[in-house]
């Protein structure tokens, strides 16, 4: 039972609670020798049961950072000089700054089965040029000035009026910002909704860089599990009534490891549930046109009517991951909050980037290039697949995307066999980046898209061998 309690917040609550407690110290807050709150005050204003509080504090004084007065309570530790603590605090502090992913896509490797993304060769590079050239034909200043924070208003234009046509969406020009990617959106409402301590519910499995981001706001993560027959609509909303989160960070198409497309009928029902719950639904839609067979069900975005969903839709996967184009759906008043976050951070997107996206975009190329894009992936899952095959490892075919989430058998190591693979410069991402909890460690995400098919098949084959001999 406890072991549950724990497992409901992903990173442990105690550890998260330590985290605020640390991060505040850092910066200066409480001095040496000051005071900190008693665990009953503090449990009331995290919201969190006692011992909660109690297991923090413990692991402060076992790190030496608090410590403890017999009848009075917990102290800050004098440590070094307080001036040198507050100087690295203002540096440096944080609650936690990692992003798992970019650790191992950094790694130089033969092998690339770590990245979401398609293979260069894959994509028009060639045709890209033209593009290039027109924009500066048709915009010979646009070096010359700033887009506007919002976004180019051409380029907002297209995008409603192909959100409306393509996804049934019914959008203004308006409610769409553009953002240097799907990272950065990410980022930026985190920014917007959830501060320390706030509860947000997350896919488990899920994509690890908005684990990490929203660890960085020191949010307390809740998994809600995600299966091929989609999300348990009864757990999550014993989950949204329990816990109350500011947000639900999904990627429901496709989603990312999984490859699972959560059914049209769950769609209407989780918005509902969101609206009553006020809880937002941040909706993360990279994969979308990657499909093998059907075309998958509206986004949730479609079933909206009150501004409680987001949607994220990025075009780094299929146009030009070189060009981090992104467009942010959302009513107002989440719209100004936004650009308000986006000139904070960057001022608005390079307006040469938006051009060359909009000319591209616009152009029966694209249509062509995602016809035949498609084509090759399925290829690509496919190879993967046959090398995968007969050994007992598993995995429930996508049917879209450019992952495969495979389990192993309890006999190997994935942790083990990652170390193995990176010697022999092949790499991908084991599972427990993935996992909220920090566990599923007989899983592994393997990329299909970025290598190239001879690449590829070598590649999983040698893995496969090198997971043989362990
Ligand atoms: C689910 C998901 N969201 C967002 C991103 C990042 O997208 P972008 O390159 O647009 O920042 C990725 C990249 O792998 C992803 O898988």
């Amino acid at each position: 039972m406890a072991r549950m309690a724990e497992a409901e917040h992903g990173h442990p609550l105690f550890r998260q609670v330590h985290d605020y407690l640390m991060n505040r110290i850092e910066r200066g807050e409480w001095r040496p020798h000051d005071k900190l709150p008693s665990i009953r005050l503090l449990a009331e204003e995290l919201q969190v049961h006692r011992l909660t509080v109690f297991k923090a504090y413990r692991t402060l004084v076992d790190c030496g950072k608090v410590y403890v007065k017999d009848k009075s309570g917990y102290y800050v530790s004098p440590g070094r000089g307080d001036a040198e603590v507050a100087d690295e605090g203002a540096a440096v502090a944080t609650y936690s700054l990692t992003n798992a992913l970019s650790d191992i896509q950094r790694l130089p490797v033969n092998y690339q089965f770590s990245q979401a993304l398609i293979d260069p060769g894959l994509l028009p590079n060639l045709f890209l040029s033209d593009y290039v050239k027109k924009v500066f034909d048709l915009y010979p200043k646009v070096l010359g000035t700033y887009s506007s924070v919002q976004g180019d208003v051409e380029l907002r234009e297209t995008l409603s009026r192909h959100f409306r046509r393509q996804h049934r969406l019914q959008l203004t020009p308006e409610e769409l910002v553009i953002t240097s990617g799907a990272q950065q959106a990410i980022n930026l409402i985190a920014d917007i909704v959830l501060g320390p301590m706030d509860a947000v519910l997350v896919e488990r499995p899920t994509y690890s860089v908005a684990l990490d981001i929203f660890r960085r706001a020191g949010a307390r993560l809740v998994p809600v599990n995600i299966t091929p027959e989609g999300y348990d609509l009864e757990e999550v909303e014993a989950l949204m009534r329990r816990y109350r989160p500011r947000m639900f960070y999904m990627n429901p198409t496709h989603h990312n490891p999984t490859g699972v497309t959560v059914p049209a009928a769950q769609r209407k029902q989780m918005v509902e549930l969101a609206e009553r719950y006020r809880c937002l639904l941040v909706e993360d839609d990279p994969f979308r046109d990657m499909y093998f067979g059907a075309a998958p069900p509206p986004p949730f975005f479609a079933y909206d009517t009150e501004g409680w969903v987001v949607y994220i839709s990025s075009f780094s996967k299929y146009v030009a991951p070189g060009l981090r184009i992104c467009a942010v759906a959302c009513r107002h008043p989440f719209a100004e909050r936004l650009i308000t976050a986006k000139s904070l951070a960057d001022n608005g997107t390079p307006l040469l980037n938006q051009k060359i996206f909009l000319h591209y975009y616009t152009s029966p190329r694209l249509q062509q290039h995602l016809e035949k894009l498609r084509i090759a992936l399925q290829v690509h899952k496919e190879i993967a697949e046959e090398e995968l095959a007969g050994r007992g490892w598993e995995w429930t075919a996508p049917q879209g995307g450019l992952n495969l989430w495979v389990k192993l058998p309890e006999t190997v190591s994935v942790d083990r066999l990652f170390a193995r693979c990176l010697e022999e410069s092949i790499a991908f991402v084991p599972g427990a980046i993935c996992d909220p909890l920090g566990e599923m460690t007989s899983w592994m995400r393997l990329s299909y898209s970025f290598a190239s098919e001879q690449v590829l098949r070598a590649g999983i084959r040698r893995l496969t061998e090198l997971a043989r001999e362990m």
